[in-house]
């Protein structure tokens, strides 16, 4: 697969099973992870990947428990409510997740050292998170496995950080749900090159 295709087979894909090869996905995971570039080489990206009986605590206990109250808290019917879980239950379906942290002391550390920078830190800290989920994403992809990103931080931090020894200076930025592809991504319409490019001699 060459890059282009590669970004080109890489979808949101919601219908996700467990018939994959974990080791392999999890070497993906980590290779990816690792050749990511970052900000003064800082490498600031953390990883927690759950599989198995943690997908199952994570989807349908506490992300489904910390979305429930909080949906409580606003309001919610009970209708919205079950929606919501069934919602969380067909991610846990899936054959894992992982969550892509930013290491908030690196980031601390970068400004206190390059003081005129300070202020870049975490900018370039949120583009890293994006860097390395995109490329968690595209070579997931190159091994037929399916993924797509959720963002339900903050509301489950505490309790994903307390059910999985997470350090407090990790910060939670986002969720990439991935498995066995179920069922493929719906069309998706592009807007029209002239909107988005110039190039100029
Ligand atoms: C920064 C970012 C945040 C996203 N957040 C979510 C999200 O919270 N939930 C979700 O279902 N999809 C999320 N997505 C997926 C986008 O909706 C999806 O990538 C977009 O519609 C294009 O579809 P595709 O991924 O199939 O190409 C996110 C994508 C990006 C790049």
């Amino acid at each position: 697969m060459t890059f282009i295709e590669t970004l080109k087979n890489r979808r949101s894909i919601y219908a996700l099973g467990k018939n994959i090869d974990g080791e392999k996905a999890i070497a993906a995971i980590k290779e990816a992870t690792r050749l990511s570039p970052t900000a003064f080489n800082s490498q600031s990206g953390r990883i927690l990947v759950v599989t198995e009986d943690a997908q199952d605590k994570l989807w349908n206990s506490i992300v489904a428990g910390d979305l429930e109250a909080t949906m409580k808290e606003q309001g919610a019917t009970e209708e919205a409510i079950a929606n919501t879980k069934e919602k969380l239950a067909g991610f846990g379906k899936a054959y894992g997740t992982v969550l892509i942290y930013e290491d908030q002391d690196t980031i601390k550390d970068l400004q206190e050292k390059f003081d005129f920078y300070a202020e870049n830190f975490p900018v370039w800290s949120e583009q890293g998170t994006g860097i390395v989920t995109m490329n968690i994403w595209g070579a997931l992809t190159e091994e037929g496995i399916g993924a797509n990103l959720q963002h339900y931080n903050p509301v489950i931090d505490a309790d994903v950080a307390k059910a999985f020894d997470i350090p407090a200076n990790w910060k939670l930025r986002g969720q990439l749900v991935f498995g066995s592809i179920e069922a493929p991504a719906a069309d998706k319409e592009f807007i029209s090159d002239d909107v988005r490019f110039k190039v100029a001699k």
